[in-house]
């Protein structure tokens, strides 16, 4: 028989026991989520998470084909913000000095010799991967921000970034919510463009400081360096900026209408846009997308959200700047970054606010013309200042919309 002194003894050692056990663990887990490579792929059980997560928001009219349209729904609110992790990025910009010879390794094969100019110098250059700023602000992400709006733009595109400054890319704080913007340039791709724009991008920065600029030049294929140069500098100075909105300069974007989405928003690995899932290359080659065979070979290209604005959440940014470090570049920017997604499997997601590949075939078609439609929009592409002055005015006016138009 046991007395109750024994027992007492016995409780005693299995609730140490237990004790130990748990911090054993909890250490052990500790450490292999310290020690993991720079981004993680995902489990498959998490690609099925995000799977039945686009399947709820399907259901929850979220999606296209359904009447909730671009609302998120209130029961999916009581959520917390996206995790905000510690990057294991420099803490400054790193990379001081330009050296990028041609990589003439590609010259001696046969396929080279056939390519168009334009794909012979992105090969001959691909290798060069990071340049130097020539105008940086690590300030930008000091605090908590909820959303950090990048545009792409280039140096002779002042009344375009004019423009938005006035329209939906004006800073603000609603309801303690950060808004911040930031313009993205390379260097001018004229001598022209050298001496006098520079000098003007340079006032430009002093006044309003919202320019990052890297010392590349900036070409249609090198937006694929834009996009990367992007997330290495988000990686090194954004740690606490919740959701990123990316897009041209050239379109209208309904920043009241991105805030209340995200309000109702609790996916993990948020990638919205106008969502492309079976593309095919372009191999005519009159075509500004035009790939030849030799730099992509597969039928498809993995899904991608058009480069025109889309949204992404700043953890999963990170990671794609990870994801996006094992691949070759590609000349293709938002392309790109659909090859970066399917490193880190995850989908984007497709949602029709987002009218990056125009908006309907007819040109003259009302649409274009109706503030009610662009009300009920994310982002249009494209509206050129004077007409997007002219269309921000009018849906911020005394507006009445008897419904949210709902599109095709
Ligand atoms: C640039 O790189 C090449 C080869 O990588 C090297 O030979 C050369 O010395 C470098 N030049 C400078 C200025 O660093
Ligand atoms: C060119 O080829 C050589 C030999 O295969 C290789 O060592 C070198 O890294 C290549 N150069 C570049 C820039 O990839
Ligand atoms: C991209 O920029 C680099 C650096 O300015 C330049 O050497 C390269 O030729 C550019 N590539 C293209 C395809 O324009
Ligand atoms: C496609 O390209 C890859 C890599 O460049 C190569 O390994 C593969 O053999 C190519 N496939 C075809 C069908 O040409
Ligand atoms: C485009 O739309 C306008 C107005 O809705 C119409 O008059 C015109 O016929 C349409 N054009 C084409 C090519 O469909």
């Amino acid at each position: 028989m046991l007395t109750t002194r024994d027992r007492w003894k016995i409780y005693k050692t299995a609730c140490l026991m237990f004790f130990v056990a748990v911090i054993t663990l909890t250490v052990l887990q500790r450490g292999s989520t310290y020690s993991g490579a720079q981004f993680r792929e995902d489990s498959p059980s998490k690609q099925e998470s995000l799977s039945e997560g686009v399947h709820h928001m399907q259901k929850k009219g979220l999606l296209p084909g359904t009447e909730g349209f671009w609302k998120a729904s209130k029961q999916a609110s009581a959520t917390e913000k996206p995790r905000v992790t510690a990057s294991r990025a420099p803490r400054t910009w790193d990379v001081t000095t330009t050296n990028c010879t041609a990589n003439f390794n590609f010259t001696q094969m046969e396929w080279f010799g056939g390519l168009e100019s334009n794909f012979k110098q992105f090969l001959l250059y691909r290798h060069c991967r990071y340049f130097p700023m020539t105008i940086n602000h690590p300030e930008k992400c000091k605090g908590e921000i909820h959303l950090l709006i990048v545009v792409k733009s280039i140096i002779t595109q002042y009344d375009r970034r004019e423009v938005i400054r006035k329209t939906w890319g004006r800073e603000k704080e609603a309801n303690g919510k950060r808004i911040k913007t930031l313009f993205l340039l390379g260097a001018p791709s004229k001598e022209e463009e050298k001496a006098n724009h520079q000098k003007l991008l340079e006032y430009e920065d002093y006044k309003y400081g919202d320019i990052l600029q890297w010392d590349f030049m900036d070409s249609f294929f090198n937006l694929t360096l834009k996009e990367v140069h992007f997330l290495k500098w988000f990686s090194t100075y954004c740690e606490n900026v919740h959701y990123i909105f990316k897009g041209d300069d050239d379109v209208f974007v309904s920043i009241e209408n991105i805030v209340e989405f995200l309000d109702g928003s609790k996916i993990r690995n948020l990638f919205v846009g106008d969502v492309l899932y079976k593309a095919k290359p372009i191999r005519k080659k009159e075509n500004k997308y035009y790939v030849p065979q030799a730099l992509y070979n597969k039928t498809h290209y993995p899904p991608y959200a058009g480069g025109g604005g889309f949204l992404m959440d700043g953890p999963l940014a990170r990671r794609l700047f990870g994801a996006c470090e094992t691949l070759d570049l590609y000349p293709i920017d938002d392309v790109f970054l659909g090859m970066c997604l399917e490193v880190l499997r995850v989908t984007p997601v497709k949602h029709n606010a987002f009218k990056t590949f125009g908006l309907v075939k007819n040109k003259s078609s009302k649409l274009n013309r109706e503030p009610c439609f662009f009300k009920s929009m994310i982002v249009v592409h494209k509206l050129l200042p004077p007409d997007l002055m002219r269309m921000w005015k009018l849906v911020n006016s005394n507006l009445v919309c008897s419904r949210k138009v709902n599109i095709l």
